[in-house]
């Protein structure tokens, strides 16, 4: 999704402001956009498409603009108005004195732009964005101060927004605010940065200070003052981020994509240290903020999430309720904050978010932590704004993901899920010892059999490639890895524009059965466990429409040399976790079909990594 940058300081901007917008390029993006301080005028550069585009754009003016050393960057995913250069930010007031980039949604930009059109402002662009230039610069006539117009606009903009805003007449001054938006400022020795996720500034530091909603900054080359919106001046906390100075590579793997899928092992491993010693000691999780005696007598929880991690949600009721036995809902976050949820003091909320600024589940997580809920939240990223609502925070530390489409951080769900589950078994007692321990046992060697299906992804790439033709895919499984299937097709979904979809496997016959024919490639995740058989009849029923039948499994059972023309296999692990197993073949089936169809796979068309608008 959208993604700004800015610098106020001693070195030249233009670099800092297009590498900036480069590492945050991974969200998905449709046009970009700069606006630099030159010596007596503010110059704005705007392309569609990929950042290559802006700089193509830049090439023949980098002389004028080589001395600039102020400026903000923007690169946007459409929201209102069509990604066309007049819609890129930066957006400006009439005269062109005022620009401003703008990530997130100005709800009342109707009302406001009918009055400001009433007050003589001319509306170039079709965005929602344009009234916040013409509204602050309409508040900076009336007070030629750019922090004080800020403030007054502010408190007329309904809606979500990080904003950053220069202006002519104020030549060394960036002002930036926010409301659910991320926004953070970066101290550097030569200057302040300000940008919307860290990637865009951790290169020059990682000393920070997180912008909190309705504050206003004001940068200079070498301060920085924030107020709230009152005008009251806010003391700034200084952070160190917990990042690693380094340039995003994809070490060697064609793309992202890939090289994420093969991080999965270690990424399990990081989780465990610490937390999973044998599967004699028990689960350590500090970070579970509820006391014994509550989590012993907790009767509900509530778990909201979107895309992938709605997927990682609904094989965590699974695991819950199996392990722990108490009743677990879970729902799309766009859907809970739309309707009367029954929530309070005690339930207990999960919020799960790789990105940890999903606007949904952000505002589903509000609303339940205002009726006093417990909120614990999963995620990859600690520094974001749903982790600053947790009581409890459950940091996945998956290491940054750059491919949109999400395959280690699930797995960094998945297996907090386990962890939390088996944690809160061990407190009420509510599984046995032998269950708990032949999990403990079995989670341990998970990375490693992970390993093996790596190790035969060359197979798996043969197989991709077979289906890469068909324009459909169905998905089956049931039990613990229906959300596999969910998953499994949403991947193939979202990297190659095939149109995949999940059942669960005793639904083929209630409708998608029609559906069936030698078309049809019908792929069964056929585990072992208490659905196998059940499993195996919808996958005959499916032969039967002489689908194309392919499975993913870890049975050797020879009956299914028959029934499926490929069979993907991977290693034995108990069925509770064996979606933790499944869908890594999922992801690089999803992956192969995608790379063999030259598709954009590391950022899919109309896709953001992360979703900052409701
Ligand atoms: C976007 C991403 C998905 C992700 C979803 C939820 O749609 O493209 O990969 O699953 O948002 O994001 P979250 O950060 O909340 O997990």
């Amino acid at each position: 999704m959208c993604g700004i940058v800015g610098y106020v300081g001693t070195n030249p901007v233009l670099d800092i402001l297009l590498d900036g917008l480069e590492q945050l390029e991974y969200r998905g993006y449709d046009s970009s956009g700069i606006a630099v301080k030159c010596d007596e005028e503010i110059k704005v550069y705007k392309a569609v498409g990929k950042l290559k585009n802006l700089r193509d754009e830049l090439s023949s003016h980098a002389y004028e603009i080589s001395k600039s050393t102020m400026g903000i960057g923007h690169i946007r995913w459409a929201t209102h108005g069509a990604p066309t250069t007049v819609n890129a930010h930066p957006h400006t007031c009439n005269c062109g004195s005022l620009v401003v980039v703008h990530n997130g949604i100005i709800e009342n930009y109707k009302e406001l732009k009918a009055k400001l059109e009433k007050d003589g402002c001319i509306f170039r662009s079709q965005t929602d964005t344009e009234t916040v230039a013409h509204l602050v610069a309409q508040k900076y006539a009336q007070t030629k101060d750019l922090t004080k117009a800020v403030e007054l606009a502010t408190k007329e903009i309904e809606g979500a927004y990080a904003l950053e805003i220069m202006h002519n007449d104020e030549p060394e001054k960036l002002v930036i605010t926010k409301r659910n938006a991320p926004l953070i400022i970066g101290i550097g020795h030569d200057g302040y940065y300000a940008a919307s996720d860290i990637p865009a500034f951790i290169k020059h530091t990682n000393k920070a200070i997180y912008l909190s909603d309705n504050q206003i900054a004001t940068l200079t080359k070498d301060s920085v003052k924030i107020q709230d919106v009152d005008g009251n001046e806010v003391k700034p906390k200084i952070e160190q981020l917990p990042w690693e100075p380094v340039a995003l590579s994809k070490m060697g793997y064609k793309h992202y994509m890939l090289k994420e899928i093969h991080e999965q092992p270690d990424v399990i491993r990081n989780i465990l240290v610490g937390k999973l010693h044998t599967s004699d000691s028990p689960v350590e999780l500090n970070e579970v903020k509820l006391t014994k005696e509550t989590l012993k007598t907790l009767n509900r929880i509530q778990v909201i999430a979107c895309g992938t991690s709605l997927h990682a949600a609904m094989i965590g009721k699974y695991l819950i309720e199996d392990l722990c036995g108490i009743p677990v809902d879970v729902e799309a976050s766009s859907e809970y904050i739309y309707r009367k949820t029954v929530t309070n003091a005690h339930t207990l909320v999960i919020g799960v978010s790789q990105s940890g600024e999903t606007a949904d589940t952000l505002t589903a997580i509000k609303q339940s932590k205002a009726k006093g809920s417990h909120i614990l939240i999963i995620t990859n990223r600690p520094d974001s704004a749903m982790a600053r609502e947790a009581d409890s925070l459950l940091s996945v530390n998956a290491g940054i993901e750059v491919s949109v489409a999400a395959t280690k951080s699930y797995i960094a769900q998945l297996t907090s899920f386990y962890l939390l589950a088996l944690y809160m078994a061990e407190i009420k007692g509510s599984a046995s010892d032998e269950t708990i321990k032949n999990l403990k046992s079995e989670m341990l060697l998970l990375p490693q059999k992970i390993e093996q299906i790596l190790a035969n992804k060359d197979y798996i790439q043969t197989c991709a490639r077979k289906y890469s033709g068909t324009r459909d895919f169905i998905y089956i499984a049931r039990g613990v890895n229906y959300p596999t299937a969910l998953e499994g097709a949403l991947k193939l979904k979202e990297i190659s524009y095939i149109n995949a979809t999940g059942y669960p496997a005793g639904e083929l016959k209630h409708g998608p059965i029609a559906m069936l024919d030698e078309t049809m490639p019908v792929l069964s995740v056929l585990m072992k466990g208490s659905v196998y058989e059940k499993l195996l009849s919808n996958s005959e029923e499916a032969k039967a429409r002489n689908a194309r039948m392919i499975a993913l499994t870890n049975s050797t059972d020879k009956k299914l040399d028959d029934l499926f023309d490929y069979i993907i296999r991977v290693p034995e692990v108990d069925e509770m976790l064996s979606p933790i197993i499944a869908i890594v073949p999922l992801q690089l089936i999803a992956y192969y079909i995608a790379e063999f169809l030259g598709k954009d796979v590391d950022q899919p068309r109309n896709l953001a990594k992360s979703v900052t608008v409701e």
